[in-house]
């Protein structure tokens, strides 16, 4: 059993299920300029039309309502600033059948325009981003449960300026290194912002990855991947060891006066939990080109089984990263942000949506996060990535994760078995066998 006030709810973000690129004052970001670039998006794909849902919401609220969703977490869209009215009706709708608004402000949708002036690795997009961040307080702050600055930063820095396969594109490790740092000072000056706002509960989402594999690589992988967000934001402090493998790529030593900025308060940690990540020590080996400096590192495929992402299903490492988590970093709770799985969902003959795997999935990771409470882990809530299928970012509409499907061309959404086992999960709070 899970308690009572346990958050269970769904996820997804802007850009990957709203659409109306152009509508309502929406500038371009980013992904618009990135996923209208050729060869940048599987097949062309782009999100001008996504999943509708901006036109759709209501329809989506009632699809939450129906799975009994505690929760729903999703991004404000930077590019909508100029008309926030959506948001307000979105808020509004989930209040009205009882599920908790959990925001996330920056979910990779940077507008374009501050990408022409250097996007994150201008230091200035770190204090636009602390007042687009009071802006939208300002106008969903009496009804949102909980305020997330940024989703991932780590991808938004390594994937977006280390290796280009996402927006804007870039391939530059001390860009990303740069992008890093300015990522988590947007983080700590929002975090600010947001409470001198008013704002109660305030968090970061990160995703994280155990790092197994031969000690010394593992070190340095898990410094990269994890220990760079996590000692700033909790601990106040760039890992040693971390700095001196960026000081190969970029000068770190004017970051170290921003810690302060960096190290505010928050009330929750998002955790964002997919798969373990196993690394071995071999010469020659090419490394990695969203871990800058890992010549010499091999990155092993994943023994057991898959998802449709190549992203081994490893229930046990949410358990110890949980542990670690609570180890090294005592004193702040967690929230499952992301957890979920990308099938190859077909309907069978009748037209359903028979995701056992997905089912399988699901239940294995709530499992592994009972665990780890039961071992005194402060867990407060759970999403599944993701109440849709959506826009999967460089892989395009090719990869679904949703507890719903999405029939593109018709909109038409189809709730696959997913979704009724987590209904059924979510009003018993039992995991059935
Ligand atoms: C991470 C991201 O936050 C989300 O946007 C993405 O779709 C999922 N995980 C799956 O890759």
């Amino acid at each position: 059993m899970f308690p009572d006030d346990f958050l269970l709810g769904a996820a997804t973000a802007a850009y990957q299920v709203e659409g109306a690129v152009t509508e309502d004052g929406r500038e371009p970001s980013i992904w618009d300029t990135f996923s209208h670039t050729p060869g940048a998006v599987r097949d062309g794909h782009t999100g001008d039309v996504a999943c509708d849902h901006y036109h759709r919401y209501l329809e989506d609220v009632e699809l939450m309502a129906s799975i009994g969703l505690r929760a729903y977490r999703f991004s404000v869209a930077w590019p909508r600033l100029a008309d926030l009215s959506f948001y307000d009706r979105l808020v509004d709708a989930l209040l009205a059948k009882g599920i908790a608004p959990v925001v996330t402000l920056y979910h990779w949708d940077l507008p374009q325009r501050l990408q022409d002036r250097g996007g994150w690795t201008a230091r200035e997009t770190s204090e636009l981003f602390a007042e687009y961040a009071t802006a939208v307080y300002r106008r969903l702050g009496d009804r949102v449960h909980t305020w997330t600055t940024l989703n991932e930063p780590w991808v938004s820095a390594f994937v977006g300026y280390g290796s280009g396969r996402h927006a804007p594109g870039i391939a530059d490790p001390a860009a990303a290194f740069t992008a890093a740092h300015n990522l988590l000072r947007a983080h700590g000056l929002a975090v600010a912002a947001l409470r001198a706002a008013g704002a109660r509960s305030v968090s970061i989402t990160l995703n994280l990855t155990p790092i197994h594999g031969d000690p010394e690589p593992a070190t340095l992988v898990d410094g990269l991947a994890n220990r760079l967000f996590l000692d700033p934001v909790l601990k106040g402090r760039y890992p040693q060891d971390v700095l001196r493998h960026m000081s190969r790529f970029v000068d770190p030593a004017p970051f170290e006066a921003d810690l302060p900025v960096i190290a505010q308060p928050i009330d929750v940690l998002g955790v964002n939990y997919y798969t373990t990540t196993e690394v071995a020590a071999e010469q020659g080996a090419p490394g990695h080109p969203e871990y800058p400096g890992t010549e010499g590192i091999r990155f092993l495929p994943p023994r057991g089984p898959v998802t449709e992402m190549g992203w081994g299903v490893v229930p046990s490492g949410l358990t110890e990263l949980l542990l670690r988590l609570a180890r090294d970093y005592p004193g702040t709770p967690l929230m499952i942000t992301e957890n979920g799985a990308a099938y190859d969902d077909k309907p069978d003959a009748s037209g359903a949506y028979v995701d056992t795997d997905r089912v399988d999935f699901l239940a294995a990771h709530l499992r592994a996060a009972r665990d780890a409470m039961d071992r005194g882990v402060d867990l407060r809530g759970y999403f599944v990535w993701s109440l849709l299928d959506n826009f999967e970012w460089a892989h395009g509409y090719h990869k679904r994760f949703g507890l719903v499907h999405v029939d593109y061309a018709t909109q038409r959404r189809t709730p696959k078995l997913s979704a009724s086992w987590y209904r059924d999960f979510i009003a018993t709070g039992r995991l059935r066998p």
